[in-house]
């Protein structure tokens, strides 16, 4: 599995945690994650994500308009936080700051999609506010993007940090659901890159519907980031706590599976598998799938 470029530049900053401080982060993401199986066993469903993301995420993100505070897009999107946790930079689990993480992120993952689109137009599905392509303006100024969300709030917030920044011109946002085959914005994705980024993690009711609605659209290439329990190796007692950690909040268990089995059958082709080398805590790192429609 490769990683980003920007692995030689971190990896100089941050040095990987002691045993012990990852024995005893481990043990206690375990105890919690066990602890919400027992407890409150969630069924992700359309309604339950509405509730988290648009009505009280992204809604508390419009409100606070954090961005008006702010000198820059920069300052907006990699806010002084010092706040130390365990997070994986260049596969390596490091105790850092969470600005020093977001500041790392937004490097690696413009890197990243550097090296897969292949293209200046990219488009996110499941965009939130666009958190990502604003990040990925900082590196790549000179490319334009197109962020597509189910969640009103979501939209609303982008619209205004874009034009806050006068950005209105290379970042738009708009609606979709991703589920609804008949959903008109689908046209927007033909002959596009496309990407997701922890989007259809929590779409675990409808994961096929979902990669066959994005078939259909016939985009140039996708690339999936997303966490799972299908490629996670269970000697591993990291991947044990992210195994416990995503079926304690029902995120999605088959996207890459399934994206195997459409190769099988000749829909489509995959280009890249990779594990992804940075992630903001110890249990959710991604999986990236490169793939194109045959
Ligand atoms: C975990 S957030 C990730 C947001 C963004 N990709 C990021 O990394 O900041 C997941 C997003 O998927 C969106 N989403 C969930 N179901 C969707 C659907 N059926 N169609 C489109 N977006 C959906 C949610 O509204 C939410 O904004």
């Amino acid at each position: 599995m490769s990683t980003t470029g920007a692995n030689n530049i971190s990896l100089q900053r941050f040095a990987k945690a002691s045993l012990a401080d990852r024995a005893t982060t481990y043990a206690l993401d375990a105890v919690r994650s066990i602890g919400r199986l027992v407890m409150r066993r969630v069924k992700r469903t359309a309604d339950v994500v509405n509730s988290e993301y648009n009505l009280l995420i992204w809604q508390r993100v419009l409100t606070a308009r954090a961005w008006t505070k702010t000198n820059d897009l920069s300052e907006f999107l990699i806010p002084p936080n010092t706040a130390q946790e365990l997070r994986k930079v260049d596969n390596q689990i490091c105790r850092i700051a969470a600005q020093d993480y977001y500041r790392y992120r937004a490097k690696a993952l413009g890197e990243l999609i550097a090296r897969h689109a292949d293209s200046k137009r990219i488009v996110e599905l499941g965009t939130g506010y666009g958190y990502n392509l604003f990040s990925l303006h900082l590196d790549h100024p000179e490319w334009t993007f197109k962020g597509f969300d189910i969640a009103p709030n979501g939209i609303a917030t982008g619209r205004e940090v874009a034009a806050h920044f006068g950005l209105s011109d290379k970042v738009a946002l708009d609606r979709i659901d991703l589920t609804d085959a008949s959903d008109i914005n689908f046209a927007a994705i033909n002959g596009e890159v496309v990407f997701t980024y922890f989007c259809i993690e929590q779409i675990p009711y409808d994961v096929r519907k979902v990669v066959d609605n994005i078939i259909a659209a016939r985009p140039k290439r996708v690339i999936n980031i997303e966490p799972t329990t299908e490629l996670l190796n269970l000697t591993d007692p990291r991947d044990i706590v992210s195994f416990l950690y995503i079926r304690s909040v029902d995120y999605q268990t088959q996207l890459f599976s399934t994206l195997d089995e459409y190769e099988r059958q000749g829909r489509i082709r995959i280009l890249a598998r990779e594990r992804m080398p940075f992630a903001p805590s110890i249990h959710n790192d991604g999986f990236l799938f490169c793939w194109e429609p045959t």
